[in-house]
């Protein structure tokens, strides 16, 4: 284990598997006290043990939240807040990808919730906690590695449920209002940046299914199914190594506002995603839930 992250500490969502457990275990490799956060309280508490035996590092906790829900986020918030008075790194990396069209308790559209409304309510929820940190940091995991257009008369599949082109635009929608976050917090010192980590084969990408294929993307699904084959977590920790960068890398102190790709560099996103008639517009959508 090195310290180079010694004395931070670390919340991330979606920890207890795929790409956010290795982002987690690279991260307490570092030395940083970690929070892991999961739905299942088994499972998370499984993730964190096996870190600490994996790292050296014992300061690896575990919180069970739900981040589909406004009430879940609203509790998960709490929790955290109760759990730590300083957050150095904020991650945003539990993410949703359905087969088809589904709204949570709120009748919020589950795509729109956990990937986009979750990390701006959360973020705003935390920010007693990141603002007493020195440098802090939150990242918002992405989902594509060519950003697309917002379209702001879509943004909870309003026109139509497109199964993996929903998806896609919901982490559109996420980059774009990352963007408008990170400038809306640079007064108060917080860098928001924006990761994607690149494809791996995780319980995500395998529950993928015909279904969620739109129309003649569904002649792919043979090939998904070999791209996304089960291979022990080696993609996945692949795929882990960007947003331990943006998380860690001393050269990205004071940095916001920026898009970092699966190989760890910087790109630009979609020109709607510094938009601020865009921006607005989704903030509008949120602010009203
Ligand atoms: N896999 C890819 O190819 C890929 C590509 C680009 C971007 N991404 C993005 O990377 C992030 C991680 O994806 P992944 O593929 O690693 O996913 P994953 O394997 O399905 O892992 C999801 C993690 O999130 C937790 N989780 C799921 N729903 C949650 C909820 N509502 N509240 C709290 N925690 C929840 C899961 O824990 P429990 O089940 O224990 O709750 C698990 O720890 C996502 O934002 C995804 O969109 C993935």
């Amino acid at each position: 284990m090195s310290d180079a992250m010694n004395g931070k500490t670390v919340v991330i969502t979606g920890a207890t598997g795929g790409i956010g457990f290795y982002s987690a275990l690279g991260i307490a490799g570092l030395g940083a006290e970690v929070i892991l956060i999961g739905r299942k309280s088994e499972r998370a508490q499984e993730a964190a043990v096996r870190i600490v035996k994996e790292t050296g590092n014992s300061k690896v906790a575990h919180l069970v939240g739900d981040v589909s829900t406004l009430a879940g986020i609203q509790q998960l918030a709490n929790d955290i807040n109760q759990r730590v008075s300083q957050i150095d790194v904020f991650i945003n990396n539990a993410g949703y990808l359905g087969n088809a069209f589904r709204r949570n308790e709120d009748g919020i559209e589950m795509h729109f919730a956990v990937n986009v409304l979750a990390p701006w309510k959360l973020t705003h929820a935390l920010m007693p906690a990141l603002k007493s940190s020195s440098s802090p940091r939150v990242l918002n995991i992405s989902g594509g590695d060519k950003p697309t257009a917002v379209d702001v008369t879509n943004l909870q599949a309003e026109k139509a449920f497109k199964g993996l082109i929903t998806y896609t635009h919901s982490k559109s929608i996420l980059e774009a209002m990352s963007i408008a976050l990170s400038r809306r917090l640079e007064s108060d010192g917080v860098c928001v940046n924006i990761v994607f980590p690149g494809r791996a084969s995780t319980s995500m990408t395998q529950s993928l299914s015909v279904k969620g294929l739109p129309g003649p993307m569904k002649i792919m699904m043979p090939f998904f199914r070999i791209f996304f084959r089960e291979d022990g977590g080696k993609s996945a920790l692949e795929a882990s190594r960007s947003t331990v960068f943006a998380a860690t890398d001393p050269t990205l102190e004071g940095v916001t506002g920026r898009y970092f790709d699966s190989k760890s560099n910087e790109k630009k996103l979609h020109p709607s995603s510094y938009d601020d008639r865009v921006h607005r517009q989704i903030i509008d959508v949120i602010e009203r839930l």
